[in-house]
């Protein structure tokens, strides 16, 4: 195997090298409703693969996977944050040699559409922006402001250096370059995004076709003249109505559907998401049936290695390690049922040719337990602190990754029942009192309080906490780590005391392989006290021997939450909630002979050993570690004012609802009492709070805390859909559950509200659209 993939390796780079050498001009245009290719009509069945997501050494194959499943096209991102992750200090190599990507494409008669950001979504840390530029307290990204464009322009710079002899009027494979990404979900600015508009034309020069995409419901907003106009919408959309708008707006264009998902992107905590490959497949033969260009997102998704996993907004749902997607080539690029049933589909829109060989898939095996020996507490291993009179987010301390622990000691006597604030912890907070755990707080369910015992005045308060992958979504992708605003005690009788304007030390703990190799190991045999039945927290290694090196999937689920590298490759996070419970370790990554591997866990494993199975375990939801430590407070139902009941005249579409005055309230309820289709359920694809000057209400701090039930068939409709700002997903509540069904928002703060807006379920049929509603508040 190895051999065959080295030879593959070394065919691709040498036709990749002679690729550009000789290779004619082409043409890319868009033609009346069509797009054309030298003139002639053509339709792009593109296949949606990220590099950054996918070994090296296992490049060529996916390509081949996609050409073998009918594609003719791969889309991609560019990842500006793995390229740039020092201002203006850049690397193309290896992994991150995004020229060599394309060229491989090209050897393999691929075109090519290029999405080179700045900005890309993609459930990416902050979306693929580099987290330094958050060291500017008060920057606004993806607009305007001369400090972001200035970086822009430097990265676009670096990358048209790499790629910008690629198009095809060069004699490239890029047929298309994307400008921005959806910036209609982001906010309305014209003028930036012609900025980014002018910055790629000037580096690509105008014989190039370039697109914006944005959702049906959006696209308008930012839409300008001179770019083509591309929609994106998921599995189970009604085509027809997805592209009425741009049909209506833009007669004469070609449609193309510029991100049709496959699936969708699982979170901690939630199960995994799937989506029908029957519906998948109906969507794709209709859009081709009617000539329509579609690029299929993910194709294949892959893995968000190390600590590159983004997370969703409003609230805070972080993503997953493994981006399978549930797309037709799997996580560890394995063919699908949906994949074989989508190749027969295309293979019908081929023209009447036959469609190449599936690639022979790379070997899986199981590996052995392997014990970790040796452990590194943290405790024993904490860096030398940094004195401050205040507390600062992680990128104050220049440190972009990783954890950070902020001590200080208490003020005063405190007694039992006291309440620790801390506003806001990000992301996941562990409190010690002079040593000793006392409980955690998780941003994920918008934790900010403790109850503490009674301590004495002089005891040291260490508030640990994890940074995971910053909010790649929305309004809150400047998403801050460590402590971000105040730390406060407030005793029994309501008192608080402000902690932070203190002496504080801060101690940071980048997450870096090499800082986790430069620990003092210990046998972990000479570690007797366990804590709730948990090794310390710190980090383990181990060695293990294998023969022949093939991809695995390594087991997890008696550990806590960390990271984890084999052989210096990082892998990326484990989290004992699940739902993911083993870590994809490629084969390409592996040694015959000895390979290391080393954890850290910043909440201690039950058991420090593992063990790699042949098929991964994705859908493990770990219900009973899934318990809070944090205050909390969910008012009553029975508590709360009716403000209107209103009936909605369609099942489809934006409704609205306004209430006689407006009101003042922390909590909002939804009662529905009947759907259109008079079945037992109800659907949220969207919801929002109008202010009374007619506004929708910032939704950064929401939180869907109460459902009378959810469909849990699988993780496509929790609560959070709600507000996820995500047209395409949506709530359902429990199948065969009769009406009504209600859920409760925490809006995060008191606020005045004078009306709702509801979007039902964006999928044919919208099952659920609620009909009659109630409308509460507190
Ligand atoms: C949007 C973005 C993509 C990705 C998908 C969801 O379409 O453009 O980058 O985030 O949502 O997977």
């Amino acid at each position: 195997m190895r051999l065959r993939l080295l030879l593959l390796t070394i065919t691709a780079a040498i036709s990749a090298l002679t690729a550009t050498a000789g290779s004619t001009s082409h043409t890319f245009t868009a033609g009346d409703k069509t797009f054309l290719y030298d003139g002639e009509p053509f339709v792009v069945k593109a296949a949606e693969l990220h590099y950054p997501r996918i070994p090296r050494p296992y490049w060529e194959h996916r390509i081949l996977m996609c050409k073998a499943l009918g594609m003719n096209t791969i889309c991609l991102y560019v990842f500006w944050n793995i390229h740039e992750q020092q201002p203006g200090s850049f690397d193309f190599t290896g992994q991150n040699d995004l020229r060599e990507f394309i060229l491989l494409c090209q050897a393999n008669d691929m075109k090519v559409i290029l999405r080179p950001g700045p900005y890309v979504c993609a459930e990416w840390e902050m979306g693929g922006l580099p987290w330094w530029l958050l060291r500017y307290d008060n920057i606004r990204l993806r607009e305007n402001d001369h400090r972001f464009i200035d970086s822009v322009k430097r990265f676009e710079q670096a990358v048209a250096s790499q790629v910008g002899d690629l198009t095809v009027d060069k004699g490239g494979p890029i047929i298309m370059i994307q400008v921005e990404n959806e910036y209609g979900s982001y906010g309305t600015d014209k003028v930036y995004v012609a900025t980014i508009r002018d910055t790629l034309r000037s580096l690509y020069g105008d014989s190039v076709l370039m697109f914006q995409c944005d959702w049906s419901s959006n696209f308008l907003n930012n839409g300008l003249d001179n770019l083509l106009w591309t929609i994106n919408f998921g599995t189970g959309s009604d085509i027809d109505e997805q592209f009425a708008p741009l049909r209506q707006a833009r007669p004469d264009s070609p449609l193309m559907c510029s991100e049709y998902w496959s699936g969708w992107f699982d979170k901690w905590g939630a199960n995994h998401e799937t989506r029908p490959a029957d519906d998948m497949i109906a969507g794709i033969d209709e859009m081709l049936s009617k000539g329509i260009s579609f690029s299929l997102y993910m194709t294949h998704g892959g893995t968000n290695w190390g600590h590159w996993a983004g997370a969703n907004s409003p609230g805070f749902a972080p993503d997953v390690t493994s981006y399978d997607y549930d797309a037709p080539i799997n996580e560890s690029g394995q063919p699908t049922d949906k994949y074989h049933k989508l190749r027969r589909l295309l293979s019908r829109h081929n023209g009447g040719n036959p469609l190449p060989d599936i690639p022979q898939p790379i070997a899986s095996a199981t590996v052995d337990t392997v014990r970790f020996c040796l452990v590194a507490p943290l405790s024993d291993n904490m860096p030398v602190a940094i004195s401050d009179s205040t507390l600062h987010s992680i990128e104050h301390y220049g440190m972009g990754y990783g954890s950070v622990a902020y001590t200080t000691t208490l003020p005063d006597d405190i007694a039992a029942g006291t309440i620790l604030t801390v506003d806001e912890p990000h992301d996941y907070a562990q409190i010690f009192i002079d040593g000793h755990y006392t409980g955690h707080l998780d941003r994920r369910l918008g934790e900010k309080t403790l109850t503490l015992p009674a301590v004495n005045k002089g005891s040291r308060i260490d508030i640990l906490i994890e940074a995971m992958g910053r909010i790649n979504f929305g309004r809150a992708i400047s998403d801050r780590k460590g402590i971000v605003g105040n730390v406060s005690l407030t005793s029994t009788d309501g008192v608080t005391t402000d902690l932070t304007d203190r002496a504080w030390k801060v101690t940071l703990l980048p997450d870096s392989i090499g800082f986790y190799r430069s620990m003092s190991f210990r046998d972990i045999d000479t570690v007797s006290d366990r804590q709730d039945g948990r090794l310390p927290r710190g980090v383990y290694r181990a060695t293990f021997s294998l023969e022949r090196p093939a991809d695995t999937f390594l087991n997890f689920e008696s550990w806590g939450k960390g990271l984890v590298y084999v052989n210096g490759h990082a892998l990326g996070r484990f989290w004992e909630i699940g739902p993911q419970q083993t870590l994809y370790t490629p084969g390409c990554w592996l040694n015959a002979g000895e390979n290391e591997i080393i954890v850290f866990d910043i909440v201690g494993p039950h058991d420090a050993v593992t063990y790699g199975l042949s098929t991964p375990v994705l859908d493990r939801v770990n219900q009973s570690v899934m318990s809070s430590t944090a205050t909390s407070t969910v008012p009553d139902i029975g508590a709360m004012t009716h403000v209107a009941t209103s009936t909605f005249d369609s099942p489809s579409g934006w409704q609205q609802v306004t209430f006689d005055s407006s009101i003042s309230a922390r909590w909002l309820c939804l009662k529905a009492l009947e759907a259109f289709d008079g079945d037992t359920c109800a659907s949220i694809a969207e919801l929002y709070a109008l202010t009374p000057d007619g506004t929708r209400l910032p939704r950064e701090q929401w939180r869907v805390v109460y459902t009378d039930g959810n469909d849990t068939t699988d993780g496509n409709h929790t609560p959070d859909k709600i507000i996820d700002l995500q047209e395409s997903t949506h709530w359902a509540s429990a199948p065969g559950t009769p009406m009504p069904h209600t859920i409760i928002i925490d809006l995060g703060g008191t606020c005045d509200i004078a009306g709702l807006q509801y979007l039902p379920p964006v999928v044919t049929g919208t099952p659920g659209a609620i009909k009659k509603l109630e409308i509460y508040t507190r």
